[in-house]
This record gives structure tokens, C-alpha cells and sequence, in this order.
């Protein structure tokens, strides 16, 4: 992400309350400390995290660029606390960017008091629930505290980053022992200097709030490495000299994982997780920063699989996966969700019920229930995808759907009743069920009442309950291939031939799943449009393109971003988009020719 502009600072303002205090960065540590009322409980680092398992994030909140409100999510109602614990959830990671609150330059860097009080404000709606909370600086980390940029002024930025983690300090230096602070998110980094770059802002860090005072000196940290990467971290991060003797605070490592990336931010057509080499990358990671650092608390900060890039199938596989693996490594997670992911903050709604169901049983189940999931292809090799997590039918193959049959891994579990609505399915009648070869097989006795008027879109919902573990749902599905809506039935479009080019929009009408599974991208001359290398890849993955930076969709359609059409400009060859549709099967696509 690039910078954007910076709020003009408010020159002048009253900076006058922290000025003398700010100060003692230049004297020693405890100069001005905060006296608190009351009494601190210490807690332990490892206590803390493990306390705060599972976590969840509130994501492009107080984060946003450049104040709350400004990003997808209205200001944080009190409630979205409820919500996340009603869900199951421990602890609260608090994403904060101060870039546009300063309402000093330098020397001072003065916050503006509404905003630290805002913080402070939503700390207590968190921690009054009994959450286990961590309050950070975010998007600061490329905003300004870049250290990474070819001309930054290392000076400072250090300078900088004392100034606000002192005023945070002070003004948090009395919140309870559930309160710990990380030092910055992210922070970006390329090489081993940086890394120890890092290593000193930790330091800095932790100067800061030890001289703030309050309860500051005995209070968890999460510290970070470059880029909060498993890597970087284990190969750069080292723990401050004087932590142990200069400053007492109880430590973390947080890191984060979005991996493989491919999946996650769906690139590539990789629709699908759970192979055998998957599960091993993954393994790998966790266990080599483990292995790095064996007696410090873990914690993944942010994760996720989000409903508006994973396949449902491969998201629950990957969800069980990860968080027994992360289990079983004794490290605690922290769910990343931007508000589009899984909370739907107006409507109180978790989008993937069944995703949170095995968050909560791994996290809490291990060594009790492995949870069922749904089969679903896995292999590489693969021409399409198959998934349990669908009873899906193709509309024009008319009305005659008979029994259905769908495989699962039950995982030790047996299954106990499958519901629709307020309808418990009859055993025999409605479904049959082969526990040996842990199918599944719904009749037409069931079915047939869903299909009779050859209905198009979701039908309905069935849910799984086992005898241990999550509960999981069947999509009952009507699809077909959407439609092309180009006037004249035209399947080409024209480029203009000079001038700024734009995203292109590909009118369709939706049939079944309103959104597309990816969409492949190959020239005339055969080459693929963006990555070639991808020819190395399986057959659904070959000249497949990336999700959000290449294309998109909304409820009209399918949308080329800009940075492609004008990849077919500079190409300048005639080049073919196969928009491919869920489920992935031979056909289930439309193609559109671009002329530049
Ligand atoms: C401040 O700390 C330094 C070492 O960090 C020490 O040499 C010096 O005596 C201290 N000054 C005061 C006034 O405590
Ligand atoms: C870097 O920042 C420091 C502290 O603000 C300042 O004194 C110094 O002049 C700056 N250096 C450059 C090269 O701008
Ligand atoms: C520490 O992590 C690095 C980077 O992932 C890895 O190469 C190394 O093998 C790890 N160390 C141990 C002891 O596993
Ligand atoms: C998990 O790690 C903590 C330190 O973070 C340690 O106290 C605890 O004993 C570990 N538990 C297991 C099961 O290894
Ligand atoms: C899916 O692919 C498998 C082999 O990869 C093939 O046997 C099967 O017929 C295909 N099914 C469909 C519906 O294309
Ligand atoms: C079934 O569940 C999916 C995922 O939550 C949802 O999008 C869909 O609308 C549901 N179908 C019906 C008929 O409620
Ligand atoms: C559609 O076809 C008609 C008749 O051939 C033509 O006049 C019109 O310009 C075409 N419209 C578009 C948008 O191509
Ligand atoms: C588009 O195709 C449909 C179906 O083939 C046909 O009924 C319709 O007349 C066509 N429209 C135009 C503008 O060519």
C-alpha cells in the first residue's frame, strides 16, 4: 500500500500538558512516572496468551487511514464486544494508527487528547467484558516509521516512536494486567540491518512505557520482528539486551501468518487446501519458529481464511489444520477479520457459523474431539473441484435429482442428526448413511421438495451435528453457468486506443453462486497474460490471476482491473478472459476476447 496524504497538522495547538514530561527521554528512565491507585495482578507473558486464546482482531477500525470511521466499518459500538464473546472469543487485539492524531511536529509529537482518550475509552468497553486486550501502532509502520524508505531519517522516526509510545504510556499506564502492548505492526524489513533496526525500536519501545510509569514496568509486551514474519523473526529478532534487568516486563513474540498466500488471498485458481504438501509447508513454519524459540510465548497476532476468498470445504480443512497445528506447537491465535470477513458488525451474524464452531473446538477440544469435515478435492493434479460442502445440482439438468451422495472425513465422530431448519431429518427415509465408507446419501424424498419449480441460488442450508467436534452445513445449490451480458450478445471488447485506461466491467447475469471461483487470462500467441510461470502449476490453476489486484466482482458482474487491461495494451495481443464459476467443473465458464 502506498502512503496517502497526511492530515495537515494542527500548528500550534496545545501541546503544552506532555511537554516536560515528554522530555525525560533525554533523562532517566522512570523520571516522570505515573503513580496508579489501586493494585496491579501480574500476569505471566505465558498466561497472557495463553488467557487471550482464541483472539480476534478489530480489523479497519480504529486502524483505518486516517481516523475510525474512514474504512469500511463505522465507529466501534460497544456491542461488537458482546458479539465476539457470545462467538467464543478470549481476547481482543486493538489495531491503532496514530499518524494522523499528532497535533504537534517535532520535537514534541503531541496526540491529540480526544484521540487518546478515544483509545483509552474503547481499552475499558474491551476489558470491562473480561477480554484479555492488546493495544498497538499500526499502519504508523509505513506511514512514517518506515525505516526500510532509502532516505529515513532513522533519528527521527526513533524520536517519533518515543515521543507516542511515552504518551500512550502515560495515558494507559494505569489499565489493568489484561492490557499489553505491542510496539508496531508489521514493521517493514528486508535485511539483517533492518531486523536489528527493529530490534532497537523494541528497545525504544519499551523505554517509552517503562518511563511513562504506572503499572507500565510490569506489564505484558508482544514484541515483533521484521515484517512480524516467521522467518525474519526467527532469523533477526533479538530479545533486548536489558530486558530481565533494565526492564522487567513480561514477554511475548507475536508474528503473523497468511500462508500460502495463494490460497489465502486467492491467487493463482488455488481454490483448494488440504493437500499432503500443504499440510507439511504448514507444519514447517510453525514448527521452525518454534523451534527458534522454544521457551518464549507464541503468539499468531493475526490469521485468517476469509469467506470472500476461500472456498467453504477448504477454509473449514485449512481452519482445523492450522489451529490444532498452532495447538500443538503451544502457540495462541488471534482471528484477522476487516469487518467483511466473519463478523457482520450490523447485522451481529458470523458469515461462516461452522468456520467459528471448529475455531472453537480445536482451540478448546485438543486431545478431546477431532471435528468431521467435508471432503473436498485436494490434489494439485486435479481438472475440478469437488466439494461436500455443496449438494449442488445443475439446473438444466432438469428436475429429476435423485439421491444424492457426499463423502466425509467423520474423524472418530458418528454422526448424530442432520436438521433442516426446524426439521430434523428421518434416517432412511430422508438420508442414508454408510458410517464405513463415511458418506452421506440424501434422498429424493428429501431433495425432490427442494427442486420442483427448477429454482436457481442457494435452496437451503442443512447442518450436521456429530457426536463430538464441530456441527457442519450442506449447501443445497441450483446452479448454472451465468450469462454474458455484453449488448448485441457480443463476447469481444474494444480497448481505446490511447488515453488512461480504466477497470473494465463484464456485465453477467448470476445463475447459482453470485461470484466467480477466478478467472484465466491467455493471449493469442498462448502465452498468459500476467505470471507465464503458472504453466507450472496444476490445470486449475495454469494462467489464473489474482483476486482483488487483477480482478473482482460485484452484484452486475465480474470487474478487470486496470493494472490488467493495461497489461493487454502493452502486450498489445488480443487476450481471452475465461471467467471460471464455482462449482469448477469442464464448461462452467464464460470467455470474453479484449482488443487492445
Ligand atoms: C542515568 O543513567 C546513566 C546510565 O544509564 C547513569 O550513568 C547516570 O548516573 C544516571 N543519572 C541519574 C541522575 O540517575
Ligand atoms: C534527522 O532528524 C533529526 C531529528 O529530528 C534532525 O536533527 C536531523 O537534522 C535530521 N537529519 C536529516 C538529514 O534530515
Ligand atoms: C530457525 O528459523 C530459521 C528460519 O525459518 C530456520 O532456517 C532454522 O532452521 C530455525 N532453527 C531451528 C533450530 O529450527
Ligand atoms: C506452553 O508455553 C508456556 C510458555 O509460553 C509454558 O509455560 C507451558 O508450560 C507450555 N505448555 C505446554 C503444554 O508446552
Ligand atoms: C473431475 O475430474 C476427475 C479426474 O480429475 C474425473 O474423473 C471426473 O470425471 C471429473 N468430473 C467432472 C464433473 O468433470
Ligand atoms: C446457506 O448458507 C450460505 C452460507 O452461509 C448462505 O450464503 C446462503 O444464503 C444460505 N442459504 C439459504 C437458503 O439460506
Ligand atoms: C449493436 O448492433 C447494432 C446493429 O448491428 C449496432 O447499430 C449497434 O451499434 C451495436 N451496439 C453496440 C453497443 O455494439
Ligand atoms: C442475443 O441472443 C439471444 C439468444 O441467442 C437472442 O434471442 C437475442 O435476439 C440476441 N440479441 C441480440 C441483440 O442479438
Amino acid at each position: 500500500m502506498a502512503p496517502r496524504h497526511r492530515k495537515r497538522l494542527l500548528l500550534g495547538a496545545v501541546a503544552t500538558a506532555l511537554h516536560g514530561v515528554v522530555s525525560a527521554q533525554n533523562g532517566n528512565a522512570t523520571s516522570a512516572g505515573v503513580k496508579c491507585p489501586g493494585e496491579f495482578k501480574p500476569l505471566s507473558a505465558s498466561d497472557f496468551v495463553e488467557n487471550m486464546n482464541p483472539g480476534w482482531n478489530l480489523g479497519n477500525t480504529l486502524d483505518a487511514v486516517q481516523d475510525e470511521g474512514d474504512w469500511n466499518n463505522p465507529k466501534v459500538a460497544p456491542r461488537t464486544f458482546d458479539d465476539a464473546q457470545a462467538a467464543g472469543f478470549n481476547g481482543i487485539r486493538l489495531p491503532v494508527t496514530w499518524a494522523y492524531h499528532f497535533e504537534t511536529q517535532a520535537p514534541d509529537w503531541t496526540v491529540d487528547p480526544a484521540w487518546l482518550q478515544r483509545v483509552s475509552d474503547v481499552v475499558d468497553m474491551i476489558t470491562q467484558r473480561g477480554f484479555h486486550t492488546i493495544v498497538n501502532v499500526h499502519h504508523d509502520s509505513w506511514i512514517w516509521a518506515d525505516v526500510t524508505v532509502p532516505d529515513a531519517n532513522i533519528t527521527a522516526i526513533e524520536d517519533k516512536f518515543y515521543k507516542l509510545w511515552y504518551q500512550i504510556g502515560v495515558k494507559l499506564a494505569c489499565k489493568p494486567s489484561t492490557v499489553a502492548f505491542e510496539p508496531i505492526n508489521e514493521p517493514p524489513g528486508t535485511t539483517p540491518e533492518h531486523g536489528a533496526q527493529q530490534n532497537r525500536m523494541n528497545e525504544i519501545f519499551l523505554k517509552a512505557i517503562n518511563d511513562a510509569g504506572g503499572w507500565n514496568g510490569q506489564r505484558v509486551v508482544t514484541l515483533a520482528g521484521s515484517g512480524m514474519d516467521s522467518v525474519k523473526t526467527s532469523l533477526w529478532f533479538k530479545a533486548p539486551a536489558e530486558l530481565g534487568t533494565r526492564w522487567k516486563n513480561p514477554w511475548a513474540l507475536q508474528f503473523h501468518y497468511y500462508s500460502p498466500y495463494d490460497f489465502i488471498f486467492s491467487a493463482w485458481g488455488k481454490t483448494t487446501w488440504g493437500s499432503a504438501l500443504d499440510q507439511s509447508s504448514l507444519t514447517t513454519d510453525l514448527t521452525l519458529i518454534r523451534a527458534n524459540f522454544t521457551t518464549v510465548p507464541l503468539l499468531i497476532g493475526e490469521w485468517a481464511a476469509s469467506p470472500v476468498a476461500t472456498e467453504p470445504a477448504a477454509r473449514w480443512t485449512y481452519f482445523d489444520f492450522f489451529l490444532r497445528t498452532a495447538r500443538s506447537l503451544n502457540m495462541s491465535t488471534v482471528l484477522w477479520d476487516n469487518g467483511a470477513d466473519f463478523l457482520n458488525r450490523a447485522t451481529h451474524d458470523w458469515r461462516d457459523a461452522v468456520a467459528l464452531d471448529i475455531l472453537r473446538n480445536t482451540v478448546n477440544g485438543v486431545g478431546r474431539r477431532r471435528n468431521a469435515l467435508p471432503l473436498a478435492t485436494t490434489d494439485p493434479a486435479a481438472t475440478n473441484q469437488t466439494s461436500s460442502a455443496y449438494l449442488y445440482h445443475r439446473r438444466r439438468d432438469g428436475n429429476g435429482v435423485g439421491p444424492v451422495t457426499l463423502p466425509f472425513h467423520f474423524n472418530g465422530n458418528s454422526l448424530v442428526s442432520i436438521a433442516y431448519q426446524d426439521f430434523t431429518l428421518k434416517r432412511g427415509n430422508d438420508y442414508t448413511l454408510d458410517p464405513a465408507a463415511e458418506t452421506i446419501t440424501f434422498e429424493n424424498a428429501f431433495l425432490s421438495s427442494f427442486f420442483w419449480n427448477n429454482p436457481i441460488g442457494s435452496l437451503g442450508n442443512v447442518t450436521l451435528h456429530f457426536s463430538g467436534g464441530a456441527h457442519l452445513e450442506v449447501n443445497i445449490l441450483a446452479w448454472d453457468t451465468p450469462t454474458l451480458l455484453l449488448p448485441n450478445n457480443s463476447t469481444s471488447i474494444a480497448l481505446p486506443k490511447t488515453g488512461d485506461l480504466a477497470d473494465v466491467h463484464i456485465p453477467l447475469r448470476w445463475a447459482g453462486q453470485n461470484r466467480p471461483a477466478t478467472v484465466k487470462a491467455t493471449r493469442a500467441d498462448g502465452k498468459f497474460l500476467v505470471d507465464d510461470w503458472t504453466q507450472w502449476l496444476g490445470p486449475l490453476q495454469q494462467g489464473r490471476m489474482t483476486y482483488s489486484g487483477q480482478w473482482d466482482w460485484d452484484a452486475e458482474g465480474v470487474i478487470l482491473k486496470k493494472a490488467v487491461v493495461e497489461e493487454v495494451r502493452r502486450a498489445g495481443v488480443e487476450t481471452t478472459f475465461r471467467i471460471e464459476f464455482y462449482p469448477r467443473v469442464e464448461g462452467n465458464w464464460v470467455e470474453v476476447s479484449v482488443v487492445s
